[in-house]
């Protein structure tokens, strides 16, 4: 898939996830490389998308469709190059997992944050996502943002 932006929307390959990992913590300026587990590349790849910019990789989403009658299309994990934010990148992604979701029958997504990542929850709102703080989510004491959306 192409924008006109110039973005190219791919799967993910290894070589990808290997490159992934090793810059994932600069992209998020913190710790995030071990969110990206492997699972994400050899059990969900199918799943998963690459945005590429003049050949560089400046995007990528890591995510899953549920069993059961009713799919959910759950997103894991997103991030984008800090030079290519706020260009559309992130949403181009998250439309063509929809896209991948719509196909395999899922009605709902799904993702959580952290309480308190504004950019995040600014992001997901703006993609038509409902936000809700729910208490012990993660665990005692471990509240998260839910945010879901009708597909
Ligand atoms: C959150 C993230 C996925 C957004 O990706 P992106 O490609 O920059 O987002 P897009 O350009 O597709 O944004 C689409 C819309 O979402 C909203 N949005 C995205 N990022 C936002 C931010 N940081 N603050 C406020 N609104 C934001 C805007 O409405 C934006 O449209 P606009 O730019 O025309 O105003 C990306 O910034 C990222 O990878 N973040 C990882 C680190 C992180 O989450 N940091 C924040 C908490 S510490």
């Amino acid at each position: 898939m192409s924008t006109d932006g110039g973005l190219h929307i791919r799967g993910l390959e290894k070589a990808d996830f290997d490159y992934l990992v090793s810059v994932l913590d600069r992209w998020w300026g913190g710790p995030a490389s071990q969110h990206a587990h492997p699972l994400f590349y050899y059990e969900f790849g199918e799943h998963a998308r690459v945005a590429e910019h003049d050949g560089e990789i400046v995007g990528f989403l890591l995510g899953f469709i549920t069993g059961g009658k009713e799919p959910v299309g759950y997103i894991h994990l997103v991030g984008i190059h800090p030079d290519h934010r706020r260009r559309g990148v992130g949403k181009v992604l998250y439309e063509s997992f929809m896209a991948h979701c719509a196909e395999n029958g899922v009605q709902r997504l799904k993702t959580i944050a952290a309480t308190g990542a504004e950019g995040q929850r600014d992001f997901h709102e703006s993609l038509g996502f409902t936000a809700e703080v729910v208490e012990d989510y993660a665990g005692p004491g471990r509240a998260r943002v839910v945010f879901t959306r009708a597909l």
